[in-house]
């Protein structure tokens, strides 16, 4: 141990699918190859510090606050996970943590924390180990082992640590070197989809649901399973081609078929559940008719929730801004817009 005591931070980012993981195997490995928008604004900030214990134990010593409170709920959950994954971490043996995390989303907005906190979780840790018993792991293999062990906390979250646009899963194209058990970012893409927007739509602030856990257990038994994981990597393949060559047209096509794919699969799930609202069907209608009127390039995708994710370049952002204000915001809780974009990934500071 080469320093005793020490603070680090990292700000990590949530992502959107374009497509989805939706079903999973062995210890949290995918069924399917996903691709996500790296978000911009939707982060999540966490402190790290850590002292060396007196004497070398087994018992994991974390103190976990999140917005300036302990969160007991969340402490038991990185506990527990960090139990699962002990021989990742031998420096738990040493030292003592404490973490302070915070979101730069409203609580109740519906976003899914996970992917943000979890790969600023595994980038905290991976960099504790790293500087407190001064490794000397390059960045790179920093990043490798963070994607990797984020992957193993929340599946999305192995996504969140690339810039931009990332994949997950084994594929056979030579651009997208993800494998099941780390993400990759995703190369070649055309600059205009790295402008890209995400309004976020709040259309229902309130808990999922369904969790992703019982979302991904519901594949298990469900009537489509095989045909979704073929047609998923197929997508993935499609997707791709689209994202170098720029066509944003055929992009809308593509995510909005997917998104909805996602909807389906849940409803066709038994149990079945319907995961829109009313309001989520209002946007999506308000969407299609704007495209159609306007000629303009915008489209929506979802997660396994109610809110809408509206993708556009930054092109038509003067556009769309007017129509979101006038025709979206009053199908907003709240009329609570989320204005995101593509970003460049985690920062450590
Ligand atoms: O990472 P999880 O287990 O929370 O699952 C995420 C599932 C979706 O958000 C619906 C899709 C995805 O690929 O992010």
């Amino acid at each position: 141990l080469i320093e005793d005591t020490g603070r680090i931070s990292w700000t990590s980012p949530s992502n959107i699918a374009l497509i989805k993981y939706w079903g999973k195997y062995g210890h949290q490995l995918p069924c399917n190859t996903s691709i996500s928008f790296t978000l911009n604004e939707s982060k999540t900030t966490m402190d790290f510090s850590w002292s060396s214990k007196d004497t070398p134990s087994d018992e994991i010593v974390l103190d976990f606050y999140f917005e300036n409170k302990k969160n007991q709920l969340f402490e038991d959950k990185i506990r527990a996970f960090l139990e699962k994954n002990r021989e990742l971490f031998p420096m738990l043996k040493f030292l003592n943590l404490e973490i302070e995390s915070t979101n730069s989303f409203p609580h109740s907005a519906g976003i899914a924390s996970s992917a943000s906190s979890m790969s600023a979780l595994a980038l905290g840790l991976c960099s504790i180990e790293n500087q407190a018993f001064d490794l000397d792991i390059c960045e790179a293999d920093l990043i490798q082992k963070a994607t990797y062990v984020a992957r193993l906390a929340s599946g999305s979250a192995s996504r969140s640590v690339f810039p931009e646009v990332a994949s997950w899963g084994e594929n056979t194209l030579t651009s997208i070197k993800s494998s099941d058990e780390l993400a990759a970012p995703v190369e070649g893409v055309h600059e205009v989809f790295k402008t890209y927007r995400d309004s976020i739509v709040i259309v229902d602030g309130g808990e999922k649901a369904v969790s992703s856990r019982a979302g991904h257990a519901l594949m298990e038994a469900h009537p489509y399973r095989e045909e979704r994981f073929k047609r998923a990597n197929e997508l993935v393949e499609t997707l791709y081609n689209i994202l170098k060559s720029g066509d944003t047209k055929s992009f809308c096509d593509l995510v909005e078929t997917e998104a909805l794919e996602l909807h389906g699969l849940m409803m066709n799930s038994n149990p079945s559940f319907i995961l829109m609202k009313p309001n989520t069907l209002a946007v999506i209608e308000k969407i299609r008719e704007f495209r159609k009127e306007s000629g303009l390039d915008l489209c929506f995708t979802l997660d396994a929730g109610p809110n809408v994710h509206i993708l556009y370049p930054q092109s038509i952002e003067e556009e769309v801004q007017k129509f979101l204000s006038s025709e979206i915001k009053p199908l907003a809780q709240n009329g609570l817009i989320i204005h995101d974009r593509v970003g460049q990934g985690p920062e450590r500071f």
